[in-house]
This record gives structure tokens, sequence and C-alpha cells, in this order.
């Protein structure tokens, strides 16, 4: 587990941005946090790692985006699906050799693997974040005691 402070947007993106450039096919990472915690904010810095040049917002309105960088990027926001207990059948879309990153994964706890990258982010009372990085399997506690 790895803990970091981040004091702004930027320094958050940061972040998302050495995730981004490190990350191997088929890795799926899962953004934990309220509303406006900065999960959309991780994910654009996680797009300039894998030189993706299109501007990555909130997809809430489609459920998954996929972006063209260094690796596919899946973008999903399960936050719709919530109470939904249906297959809406996005998975079919994802490219499995792409990276999936998953805002509310709580929503869609089914479709995830056993192995992933959970990342909590909390927001403070100063409005910095502290965010949490837990590695579940071995190729991400390897990954992110090599890249962070
Ligand atoms: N340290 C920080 N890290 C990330 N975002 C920050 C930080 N400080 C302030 N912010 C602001 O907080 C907001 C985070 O919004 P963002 O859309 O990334 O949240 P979200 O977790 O994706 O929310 P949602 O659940 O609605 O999708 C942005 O307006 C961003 O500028
Ligand atoms: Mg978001």
């Amino acid at each position: 587990m790895k803990i970091f402070v981040t004091k702004s947007k930027e320094e958050t993106q940061n972040l998302g941005l050495k995730l981004g450039k490190n990350a191997k096919p088929g890795m799926i990472f899962t953004l934990y946090g309220e509303l406006g915690a900065g999960k959309t904010t991780l994910t654009q810095g996680i797009g300039k790692g894998l030189n993706i040049n299109k501007t990555i917002n909130s997809p809430t309105f489609n459920i998954l985006k996929i972006y063209e960088g260094d690796l596919v990027l899946n973008h999903i926001d399960a936050y719709r699906l919530e109470g939904l207990d249906q297959d809406l059948g996005f998975e079919e879309q994802l490219d499995s050799n792409g990276l999936t990153v998953i805002e509310w994964p709580e929503y869609i706890e089914n479709l995830i693997d056993d192995e992933y990258l959970e990342i909590n982010i909390e927001i403070n009372e100063d409005y910095s974040r502290t965010i949490t990085i837990i590695p579940k399997g071995l190729e991400y506690e390897k990954f992110l005691k090599e890249i962070l």
C-alpha cells in the first residue's frame, strides 16, 4: 500500500501520469471516492501518461468511453449503474489489451477480476486529497513498488 497527499488538481494529475506511463496491457485500476473526489482528474493524468491527446471528461452519460493512446484506455464511470443488476453489454466493447480505469467500481463489482490496482481518493478538510493505492495481486504489487 502507498499513500500520497496531493494539494492541487495538477498534483493529482501528475500521480496519474506516472500510473499511465507505466501501465501494462490489460491492467485494471479501480477508482473509489465520493462525488468530486478527483477520480476523473486522476484519469486525465493517466491519459496524459498514455499520450492521449483528446480531453478526458466524465463519461457519466456513456458509462464507457474509449480513447486511443500508447495503450487503449477504457474509461468506465459506473455511477448510473447504482442499483441496476442487469448486464448492459458494454463489457463486450472493452479493449482487453487496453488499460481499464473504473470510476464507481462498487456498482459493477461482479465484472471486476480478482487482480487490480485499487485507488481510494479522500477529500481532506483543507481540500487536499489523500490517495491510497492498494495492489491486489502480484503483478500490481510489483508495478506499484517499481513505479512510485
Ligand atoms: N488535490 C486535488 N486533486 C484532485 N482534484 C482536486 C484537487 N483539489 C481540487 N480539486 C478539484 O476537485 C474536482 C474533482 O472533480 P472530478 O471530476 O475529478 O471528481 P470525480 O471524483 O471524478 O467526481 P464524480 O464522482 O462526480 O465523477 C475538480 O474540480 C478539481 O479541480
Ligand atoms: Mg468523475
